[in-house]
C-alpha cells in the first residue's frame, strides 16, 4: 500500500487525475470503477481538463459505479448517475452505453445486483478503482458490520452516513435510508484501487483503515490486503 499525504485538495485532485488519466492513455479501452461524494469532484474537473485539452479521450473507456440510492430515480439531483452525468460524463466523449450505475429502483433488487456483478465480469474486470472513504470508514455504502459483505448487494445505511449525507438534501428526512454498493470482494477484484480522503474529518477514519487491524468494523481496512493500492490523504 502506497499512502502519499497532501497539504491541498487541488493538489490530491490533480494527483489523482494524472493517475486515472495515466491508465486511460496506458489501456484506451480500460474499465474504470468510479466513485461519488464530494472528495472526488476536484479530481473529475482535472479529468475534464485534460479532455478538453485534447490530452485524454474517454472514447473507449468504460465505467462502473460503486454505489446507488435507494428509492430515488437517476433523474433526482441527489442520485449517483445524477451526479457521474453533472461531473464527469455529460463533460467528456465517454459513450454513456458504457457508463454503469447500479439501479436503486429495480424491482427486484437481487437481480439487479447479480446483474452488476456480471457485467462487470463482462467487461473483463475493473483496471482501476477510484474510491471515497466513509466517516466510519466505509467504502461504496459497505457499512460497518460483522463480517465482509463480497458481492453487489442491497444495505441498510447507518445513521452516522444518513447524518452526513444529509447536508447534500433539503432535509435529513429525504435522505435515503437504503442503497445498492458493490461488495468488498467486487472492489477487491480490482486490478488498481485509488483511493481519496481529505478534510480534518478523516484523518482519524484513514490512519484507523490503513495503519490499524483489518477489521469488518472498518470495511476500508480489507484493502490491506490488496496488492496495489495508492492512498491519496490529507488535511
Ligand atoms: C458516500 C458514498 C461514498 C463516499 C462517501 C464519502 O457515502 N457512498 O462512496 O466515499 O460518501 O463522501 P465525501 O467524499 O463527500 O466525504
Amino acid at each position: 500500500m502506497k499512502m502519499i499525504e497532501f497539504t491541498s485538495y487541488e493538489t490530491l485532485s490533480a494527483h489523482a487525475a494524472d493517475l486515472i488519466a495515466a491508465q486511460v492513455l496506458l489501456k484506451p479501452n480500460a474499465v474504470l470503477g468510479l466513485a461519488t461524494g464530494s472528495t472526488p469532484e476536484g479530481t473529475y474537473a482535472e479529468l475534464v481538463k485534460k479532455y478538453e485539452a485534447g490530452r485524454l479521450s474517454f472514447a473507449d473507456v468504460t465505467t462502473f459505479n460503486l454505489d446507488e440510492y435507494c428509492g430515488i430515480d437517476p433523474t433526482h439531483d441527489q442520485s449517483y448517475r445524477y451526479f457521474m452525468n453533472k461531473h464527469l460524463f455529460s463533460k467528456v466523449n465517454v459513450d454513456m452505453a458504457r457508463t454503469h450505475v447500479p439501479s436503486g429502483t429495480a424491482d427486484n433488487v437481487e437481480e439487479e445486483c447479480a446483474r452488476y456483478e456480471q457485467a462487470i465480469a463482462a467487461a473483463g474486470g475493473i483496471d482501476l478503482q477510484l474510491l471515497g472513504l466513509g466517516v466510519n470508514g466505509h467504502i461504496g455504502f459497505n457499512e460497518p458490520a460483522d463480517d465482509f459483505p463480497v458481492d453487489t448487494h442491497k444495505v441498510t445505511l447507518h445513521e452516522s452516513t444518513i447524518d452526513a449525507n444529509s447536508r447534500f438534501f433539503a432535509s435529513r428526512d429525504e435522505v435515503p435510508t437504503h442503497a445498492v454498493t458493490m461488495g468488498l470482494g467486487s472492489i477487491m477484484r480490482a486490478k488498481k484501487v485509488l483511493l481519496l480522503a481529505f478534510g480534518d474529518n478523516k484523518v482519524d477514519i484513514v490512519k484507523r483503515a490503513f495503519l490499524g487491524p483489518v477489521t469488518p468494523d472498518v470495511p476500508a481496512s480489507v484493502l490491506q490486503l490488496h496488492p496495489d493500492v495508492t492512498v491519496l490523504w490529507g488535511k
